[in-house]
């Protein structure tokens, strides 16, 4: 995998080198300057939050350690990387830059800030920025940050993944595979949700910063918290009844993200995992190029509203429960987002690349893609169905919520909730569902 990514690099570099020259001739721009990014520091103190390149910069330089660096693009030019290594003793300069990447970069060092205008190409004077403003860009004689012409053209181009980004992003799923492995055997042996952090941790190799996202590893009602990050420090009194995993992780600054639910005993909620399993399943195998995927996240909740009824959750018909908004209460979420530099990558409703808003369905204030998906991008899977108390509590008294078959629901609040999540490729055949296929290489 490692050979592929480095044999890849070259034509994705020609890929995006061409999507930014025409994205700077469509604004009437020569060139632009793609900061990486600073660390930014904490109130009262000497210290930093953990620092995240630009996800902009990272598409080229796939480094972690190269804060308050410059990358000026020019039209006709080789791309010039002005790399900050300071001459810093209480923390570890940059090392040079070595690897498959530098050869397609002139790399210019610089120890100190006061060098970056010496080092900045002619071109780069009043061009765009594309990046976290810094005061110090106006002294360098920069443009302005941001422009919305510009970004809306990269932002829309980067749900295509080169083949470089895909095998980045299959060596992310193969240490986040390895991860949730190791998380659920520390699970059955009895870990507190910190301890399955931490053996999630060790097998993918990551500290917290390199997560794509805060893991969220929730034992029995914590599972209905969608973005639960708590992490209690002590063992559950009693075994708990359920656990959810959505964990990732990252290669080169690219992630997958990834979700799996077990049942601590057999029974009706372990049947309604599997009967998930199922339909998650279902909804993966429609993923095809021209799929919309707003269509697809209102067939989930149809899917969702046929286990609702099957289980006896509810009483009316799945129909019903699908256009009363029923199903809103127990999946609250969108289907899945576009997948890349960021966990939940840009442009998911872009319309064109110009911009514009491709509208989510009405009631679905949530879903993060309303695009037709293309070969090469790739797109998560996620549904979910939750009993979460609040919006349950929202829901009683309700006309609608006279179709609920509360006791039901009482039962089964303890176990929190369900959420299945694969990465899905759109292939030119249909796709291919990365997540299962480094699942069954890794558990045989
Ligand atoms: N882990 C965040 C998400 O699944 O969207
Ligand atoms: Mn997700
Ligand atoms: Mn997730």
């Amino acid at each position: 995998m490692k050979n592929k990514i480095a044999s890849e690099y070259g034509a994705h570099f020609q890929t995006i080198l061409q999507q930014t020259h025409s994205a700077l001739e469509e604004i009437g721009q020569s060139a632009c300057v793609i900061a990486a990014g600073s660390p930014h520091p904490m109130f009262l103190d000497d210290m930093y939050y953990p620092y995240k390149p630009n996800p902009h910069f990272q598409r080229w330089i796939p480094v972690n350690d190269a804060a308050q660096s410059l990358l000026v693009v020019e039209i006709g030019r080789r791309p010039r990387l002005i790399h900050y290594r300071p001459d810093d003793y209480w923390h570890k300069p940059p090392e040079e830059p070595t690897g498959f990447w530098v050869e397609h970069f002139d790399i210019i060092s610089v120890s100190d800030l006061d060098q970056v205008p010496g080092a900045l190409p002619a071109a780069a004077r009043d061009a765009p920025v594309i990046g976290e403003w810094n005061d110090l860009f106006k002294d360098w004689g920069l443009g302005k940050a941001n422009p919305s012409a510009l970004l809306n053209q990269l932002h829309f181009q980067r749900a295509w993944k080169t083949n470089y980004e895909i095998a980045c992003m299959e060596e992310a799923t193969r240490k986040g595979v390895a991860a949730h492995r190791a998380a659920e055997q520390a699970y059955r042996q009895g870990a507190s949700e910190y301890e399955i952090h931490q053996a999630y941790l060790l097998a993918c190799g990551h500290v917290e910063p390199e997560l794509p996202y805060g893991n969220i590893i929730a034992y029995g009602p914590n599972a209905a918290v969608l973005h639960y990050t708590h992490l209690p420090r002590e063992r559950p009194a009693t075994p708990p009844l359920s656990f959810l995993i959505d964990a990732g992780a990252t290669h080169n600054g690219y992630a997958s993200d990834i979700t799996r639910t077990y049942s601590a005993h057999s029974g009706e909620f372990a049947e309604l995992i599997m009967a998930m399993d199922e339909a998650q399943l279902r909804l993966c195998a429609e993923v095809k190029p021209g799929l919309n995927f707003a269509d697809l996240h209102l067939r989930a909740h149809g899917e969702i509203a046929k286990l609702l009824v099957r289980f006896e959750i509810i009483d009316c018909s799945a129909e019903a429960a699908v256009n009363t908004g029923l199903t809103g209460t127990f999946l609250p979420h969108g289907l899945g987002h576009l997948l890349g530099l960021q966990v939940h990558d840009v442009g998911g409703l872009q319309a064109s690349p110009e911009g514009g808003i491709l509208p989510r369905p009405d009631g679905h204030p949530y879903l993060r893609l309303t695009r037709d998906l293309q070969p090469g991008w790739v797109t998560t899977i996620e549904p979910g169905l939750y009993f979460i108390p609040s919006l349950l509590k929202k829901l009683a008294g309700t006309e609608v919520g006279e179709n609920v078959n509360w006791e039901k629901v009482e039962a089964l609040k303890p176990y929190g909730g369900i959420r299945i999540e694969d990465n899905v490729l759109v292939t030119q055949e249909g796709h291919r569902n990365l997540t299962r296929e480094e699942q069954a290489r890794q558990s045989l």
